[in-house]
């Protein structure tokens, strides 16, 4: 359980501010993020993984400064996807050698920045990419460290907006196309090559695909071996998944340790270290986004229940059609017990289901798939009631805009 009803008051586990003192000066929605949830997560992850592995955050997920230190702080890496977030990561404190350069579209501009501060990775997705690092580092006479991330053309079975091994996809490297990348290695001292990379998706909770994906791997890294390739690395990405209709820890620790078992399987001490890149399942659940009800609106065909975020704020419910859980802020009756099961929120006891009624949560946006919440089960609901949407930790405020030019929301770290 990882926020808890206490005397009805919502708030993190463990974390002694109550998430409705931060409501004292409202002046908009609030990310409200719990240091001490993600370090936890951290701590988890390294216990799961093989010790060889090396955890790189993919920062993606977001990218709020504490939160970089804190990984720091526990001796997490940086994954980065351009050169605002390798910048980023290098003003909070992560020193290059912790740095793994991934994304498709790397400019000339940001290998070149790249190159010069020196990053311990470059994942390389295409051909043309390392075409033009080969070019890049005889100019400058710089030398680039070089994964190449082989897309395997698996099915991870996640959203297709999200899924990237397929060969239908952009991203990596045809294993066709690596002999072509392996004459080219050849020819350029400047070129040092690490190892290979896979990503084939996110929000993956059957890991199958995984395995299938390295298995794929393992013949071809034999035959680099074979020739004379040392792999330092093995890239085995990020992906791992969560639950976000409950919040299941045993589950989803027992899901990090078969990554880490399907890894070392495949893995069988081909390089010298595992890397990973994980976002989603270090930070989703220590993250929710706080509202307030503008109006109640009732229609032949629903209660709307229009708040002051929405898809501004949180595209994910509009992009992916991701349920996230919306509960109150203040339980209005009181309950049996004071520390209400979380899952209770989402599923109410049937004591209480008689005063609950559905509603759709709904944003301020002209858009209709501005919805937070379909059938969303709550105490009846008044103006300037607060609600909660929960597991916003990964993938909300870095994917907000200001469309209808509304003002971002507000973030607020709980440090430990
Ligand atoms: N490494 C690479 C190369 C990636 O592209 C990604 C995510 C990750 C690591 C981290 O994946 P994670 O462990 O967080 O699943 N906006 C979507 C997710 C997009 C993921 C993009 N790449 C969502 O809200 O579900």
């Amino acid at each position: 359980m990882l926020l808890n009803y206490k005397q009805g008051q919502l708030q993190f586990k463990d974390e002694p501010t109550t998430l409705s003192s931060l409501t004292s000066d409202y002046q908009g929605p609030i990310y409200i993020y719990s240091g001490k949830q993600m370090a936890l997560r951290a701590k988890t992850l390294q216990e799961a993984l093989p010790s060889q592995t090396e955890i790189y955050y993919a920062l993606k997920a977001n990218y709020h400064k504490d939160v970089l230190r804190l990984f720091i702080a526990c001796g997490l890496g940086m994954d980065v996807v351009s050169q605002g977030e390798l910048q980023w990561s290098l003003e909070q404190g992560c020193p290059a050698h912790k740095i793994i350069f991934s994304g498709i579209g790397k400019t000339e501009k940001e290998l070149i920045y790249a190159l010069k501060v020196g990053v311990r990775q470059i994942n390389v997705e295409s051909l043309p990419e390392l075409y033009r690092l080969h070019a890049l580092t005889q100019k400058l006479q710089l030398r680039a460290s070089i994964g190449l991330r082989v897309n395997p053309d698996v099915d991870a079975q996640t959203h297709p907006y999200i899924a990237t091994g397929l060969k239908n996809n952009k991203f990596g490297i045809e294993v066709d196309a690596l002999t072509e990348c392996d004459q080219l290695l050849k020819s350029n001292p400047f070129l040092i090559f690490k190892g290979f990379s896979l990503h084939i998706g996110s929000q993956l909770v059957d890991l199958n695909a995984y395995s299938e994906a390295f298995e794929k791997l393992v013949p071809v890294i034999k035959q680099w071996k074979a020739q004379g390739y040392h792999f330092e690395t093995l890239d085995a990405g990020g992906g791992l998944g969560i639950f976000y209709d409950r919040f299941d820890e045993a589950q989803e620790i027992a899901l990090a340790h078969e990554w880490g078992q399907r890894i070392e399987k495949s893995w069988k001490g081909l390089s010298d270290k595992i890397l990973v890149e994980p976002g989603r399942w270090l930070v989703a659940h220590g993250g929710v986004l706080l509202t307030r009800v503008e109006y109640i609106k009732k229609t032949s065909h629903h209660t709307f229940a229009v708040v002051d975020t929405g898809m501004h704020h949180l595209l994910r419910p509009a992009l992916y059609q991701a349920k996230h859980r919306i509960v109150p802020l203040v339980k209005k009756t009181s309950l049996s017990s004071s520390s209400l099961q979380e899952n209770d929120l989402m599923t109410p006891q049937k004591e209480n289901r008689l005063s609950l009624q559905s509603y759709q949560v709904v944003g301020p946006i002209c858009e209709s798939s501005d919805v937070l919440g379909a059938e969303v089960l709550l105490e009846d609901l008044r103006e300037g009631d607060f609600l909660v949407v929960l597991d916003t930790g990964a993938y909300g405020q870095v994917m907000s805009s200001h469309y209808n030019l509304r003002p971002e929301a507000q973030e607020i770290f709980l440090k430990e």
